[in-house]
């Protein structure tokens, strides 16, 4: 029969026989769990993982998170996790609605005010999109109010970027993207790809899109209804414009007298995107243009940066105009 194992067998090993490092307790949460990483090879993983450790465990401790919360927001996690598949992102889209895509983009593609802004790419881009010639109509099934959309792509000083590429994307009058409706429009409907002309010139037609909600039958979706948020983006087009020797840009023009403009689900609208989009009441110009009359007109300038300047260092914070303007009804 083995011997009952004696109290200094139930004793704690000493400190000085436990070689690794300091133990967890709640107020060196942070630091034990830092030093966790302390070997990791990648100097960035490690730095990331550090800060990351470092924010996630203030907040624990900010909010003072119960188990059952913390539950929840593992419940919510696998939701989102089994609700991703090859067409739906859904952590993509909880990115969005956190403002985490805005912020990666904006802090990556600073201008300093001197070339068009980004913002995020969204779900509905086509890796491939049909090739059309400048001034074609993008609305294949002719419904919508039209609308001329033309500008210049020019780089920072002002020199005209003629080939430049173009990749351009909108919803319908019913603010629905092709994709979303497979047999009531057409494929490639108000999607296509332009080359810029002499002048770094661009036109097209197409109709005035409408403001429409993300996707928001799943985890986003209740988080944005439990929280008393709206799902919706205001009117816009997408645009990725691409020039050889320069920094691509992804962004969109915003309409102007869209509703949830300074509410925007996934806080996308800088006030330099947003441009009037002006009625012309006018045979002739209808002709001219190929539109019915009336007809609406958006002119959106894009300026890109050469490749091989600086990004400019981030703006020292500062308050900033509130943007308001008329509620949706
Ligand atoms: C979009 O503009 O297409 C979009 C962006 C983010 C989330 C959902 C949609
Ligand atoms: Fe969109």
């Amino acid at each position: 029969m083995p011997d009952a194992p004696s109290d200094t067998a139930l004793t704690a090993p000493s400190a000085p026989d436990r070689a690794g490092g300091e133990l967890f307790t709640e107020e060196r949460s942070a630091e034990v769990v830092a030093a966790s990483f302390e070997n990791t090879p990648d100097p960035r993983l490690e730095q990331v993982l550090t800060s990351l450790g470092r924010h996630l465990h203030a907040f624990v401790k900010d909010v003072e998170l119960t188990e059952e919360e913390w539950g929840v927001a593992i419940d919510f996690l696998t939701r989102t996790g089994h609700m991703s598949n090859e067409v739906r992102q859904e952590f993509i889209l909880l990115s969005d609605v956190l403002g985490v895509s805005m912020l990666v983009e904006t802090i990556n593609h600073r201008t300093g005010g001197t070339s068009t802004e980004s913002t995020v790419l969204g779900p509905f881009h086509m890796v491939e999109s049909p090739h059309r010639e400048l001034g074609e109509n993008l609305a294949l099934d002719g419904k919508g109010t039209p609308c001329l959309v033309s500008g210049r792509v020019t780089g920072p000083d002002g020199e005209p970027l003629a080939g430049a590429s173009m990749d351009v994307w909108q919803t319908n009058e019913d603010g629905f993207y092709d994709v979303q409706q497979p047999g009531i429009q057409p494929a490639g409907n108000l999607r296509g790809l332009f080359t810029a002309g002499d002048g770094g010139r661009f036109w097209f037609r197409s109709v005035v899109p409408r403001f429409y909600p993300i996707p928001n039958d799943g985890p986003v979706g209740q988080l944005l209804a439990a929280t008393g948020r709206h799902p919706n983006r205001p009117a816009h087009l997408h645009f990725i414009v691409a020039a050889d020797g320069y920094r691509p840009v992804t962004t969109h023009v915003f309409v102007a007298d869209s509703p949830y403009l300074d509410s925007d689900a996934v806080f996308g609208v800088k006030e330099s995107l947003i441009r009037e989009v002006p009625e012309v009441d006018d045979p002739a110009k209808a002709v001219e243009a190929g539109l019915a009359n009336p007809f609406r007109t958006l002119t959106f300038d894009v300026t890109l940066l050469r490749a091989d300047q600086a990004p400019p260092a981030a703006q020292p914070a500062q308050a900033q105009p509130t943007l308001v303007r008329g509620a949706p009804s």
